[in-house]
């Protein structure tokens, strides 16, 4: 029997990410939206497109939750992306409810399933997500460090003039203005960048990344990027129905992992079909370890903030 996954949200980010899943044909596919519709409609027009794409997944769209029944990964997308001047935790409120809403309805259903959170603020969303269904912790999963990573990998090959892929890049703490992005441990081909670029491009190249999400925002007006961030989910999607074991920078509940407990945050983990199954620890300078602390505090006081205003 083919391996299932359920996205929940037809919007951009959901339906790019559908298409991904479908064209591989790796899982079947369950697309949710309370408009209806729209993921009838998509989920549609993906079947048409299989013949062309050699593809013999079932592709559903429902405003029904009993069709994700039993889903392996359930990916939530669903929610407000941010407007021009509004940050990812403007999002806070609104998005929780709608977050802690498809958790519940979705996890009765499907007991064995690994969640991947997308909805902003992702972190505390992912926190939601955990409080709701009270799975274990490594079977829900941030999506964003792969985003952050591979936009510093983008900015990173262009300024040397090189392949994207040749570039590997590592982007830690929560996914919002204080995530880190670290130099370090980012390569061209096994070289680190320190090494190739000189300190003040760094610099610019790691302002350009955290601002990366505000830029796309900024030319849109009317919504948030959607096709990068589909295939970093479908790298976690992948990972997990594949069992790849593959090694990304995700969000994972830190359990004294970094000296830190409690919450999400963005660090290296192993993802196979059990979700996290391992958190890598990298030995951090002084500087790089105030930078990722600073960051899992502001996805801490946003946790505070939402759990003290009884919304979820
Ligand atoms: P969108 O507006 O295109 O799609 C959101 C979809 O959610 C809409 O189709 C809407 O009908 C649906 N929806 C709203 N409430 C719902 C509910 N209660 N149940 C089911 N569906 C519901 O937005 P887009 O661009 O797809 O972004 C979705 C979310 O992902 C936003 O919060 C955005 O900020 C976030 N995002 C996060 C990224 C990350 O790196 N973690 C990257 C890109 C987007
Ligand atoms: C991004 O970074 C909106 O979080 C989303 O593009």
């Amino acid at each position: 029997m083919k391996k299932k996954v359920s996205v929940i949200g037809a919007g951009n980010v959901g339906a790019s990410l559908a298409q991904l899943i479908v064209h591989s044909g790796i899982a079947d596919l369950v697309l949710f939206d309370i408009v209806e519709g729209v993921p009838q409609g998509k989920a549609l027009d993906l079947s048409e497109a299989c013949p062309l794409w050699g593809s013999s997944v079932k592709v559903t769209g429902t405003n029904d939750y009993k069709d994700t029944a039993y889903s392996d990964v359930i990916v939530i997308t669903a929610g407000f992306p941010r407007k021009p001047g509004m940050s990812r935790d403007d999002l806070l409120a609104a998005n929780a409810k709608v977050v802690g809403d498809v958790a519940k309805n979705t996890c009765s259903l499907s007991k064995d399933a690994v969640y991947i959170v997308v909805t902003n603020p992702m972190d505390v969303m992912a926190q939601v997500t955990l409080q709701v269904t009270a799975f274990d912790p490594n079977k829900i999963i941030g999506m964003g460090g792969i985003l952050d990573s591979a936009r510093f990998r983008t900015f990173v090959a262009w300024e040397l003039g090189i392949a994207p892929e040749d570039v590997e890049a590592l982007v830690m703490g929560g996914h919002g203005d204080q995530m880190v992005p670290m130099p370090r441990f980012t390569t061209a081909k096994g070289i680190s960048i320190t090494h190739l670029i000189e300190k003040e491009k760094i610099d610019s190249l790691i302002n350009r990344t955290k601002n990366g999400g505000a830029e796309i925002v900024g030319l849109l007006k009317t919504g948030s990027a959607f096709y990068a961030p589909a295939a970093s989910t479908f790298e976690m999607v992948k990972s997990v129905i594949l069992n790849e074991k593959r090694m990304l920078p995700c969000s994972a509940y830190l359990n004294g992992h970094y000296g830190l407990k409690g919450y999400y945050a963005g660090v290296p983990v192993i993802l196979g079909e059990g979700g996290v199954e391992k958190i890598v620890e990298l030995p951090l300078t002084e500087d790089e370890r105030k930078d990722f602390v600073k960051s899992f505090d502001a996805v801490k006081g946003l946790v505070e903030k939402l759990n003290a205003g009884g919304e979820k």
